[in-house]
């Protein structure tokens, strides 16, 4: 396992190639269901190692956008190139965490984590480092339903991480746990990212976690009005949740939020 202070050769290399080519470009000219469209051209780019936190009104399109993004819906126009490349992507380019953690019933966490190493999953170092990195080792041999919604979530991070994917994207990861519990699942996130050197698409409704967590912040609006504001968060990672600037950054992005008619 790596030490929590150590970074990974990818994090090394990311903090090194600041302004580099896009890691992930997402453009999504037009995506209807039946006669609705639900988004139209929203465009939006992810240096590596950024963090992009994305808001909007219930019912605008992010999870859409984010599945588009994860190759799980393929019906609209646009692209997605991940690294430059438009190619099919796989589980080395792009992992999800999602509100629930749709972890395995019948398997154990370890093989949950190790899932993408085959069947049946035979869980390996990598898979019980990332528990240990998310502070799940104890719970190794535990079957999904002996554990607390947080401790499911922190599961869901590892196995998202299993594949080592360049990018991570996260459909409101920490919506259905409670309030403490959420604040240390955003610094375990953010750990992990700066850690692996993984590039995060964060969807939140929550816009404290949106200014904590991300270098920008993206309004998406509603009835496919595409992306109306951003509003940059120009304060280094780790940040400190009593920090003043995060609380005019907040007051920021809801100000963009009221603008998009999203409040
Ligand atoms: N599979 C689907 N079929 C039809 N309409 C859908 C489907 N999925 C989502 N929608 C509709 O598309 C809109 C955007 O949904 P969604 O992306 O889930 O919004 P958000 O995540 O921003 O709340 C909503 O009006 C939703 O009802
Ligand atoms: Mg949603």
């Amino acid at each position: 396992m790596s030490s929590p202070t150590r970074l990974s050769a990818r994090a090394a290399a990311v903090t090194h190639e600041a302004a580099a080519a896009p890691l992930l470009h997402l453009q999504v000219l037009s995506k209807r269901f039946g006669e609705r469209q639900i988004l139209r051209d929203v465009s939006l780019s992810l240096q590596p190692g950024e963090i992009v936190s994305l808001v909007g009104a219930s019912g605008c399109g992010k999870s859409t956008l984010l599945r588009i993004a994860a190759g799980l819906d393929k019906d609209f126009t646009g692209l997605i190139r991940v690294g430059g490349d438009d190619r099919p992507r796989g589980p080395h380019d792009i992992g999800v965490v999602f509100q629930e953690p749709r972890l395995f019933p019948w398997l154990d966490v370890a093989q949950n984590v190790a899932f993408a190493a085959g069947s049946p999953p035979r869980p390996d170092a990598r898979a019980l480092g990332l528990l240990e990195e998310v502070g799940l080792a104890a719970q190794a041999r535990s079957l999904p339903k002996q554990l607390s919604g947080g401790q499911a979530q922190r599961a869901a991070i590892a196995r998202a991480l299993y594949t080592e994917p360049r990018v991570l994207l996260l459909d409101e990861p920490f919506s259905a746990v409670d309030a403490f519990t959420r604040m240390k699942l955003q610094d375990l996130l953010a750990d992990v990212a700066r850690r692996h050197g993984v590039t995060l698409l964060l969807v939140t409704h929550d816009i404290e976690e949106a200014v904590l967590l991300g270098d920008r912040v993206v309004v998406l609006g509603t009835e496919a009005r595409g992306i109306v504001d951003e509003v940059a968060v120009p304060l280094p990672r780790p940040r400190e949740r009593r920090d003043a600037n995060l609380a005019a950054l907040r007051t920021q992005v809801l100000d963009a939020l009221h603008a998009a008619h999203a409040l």
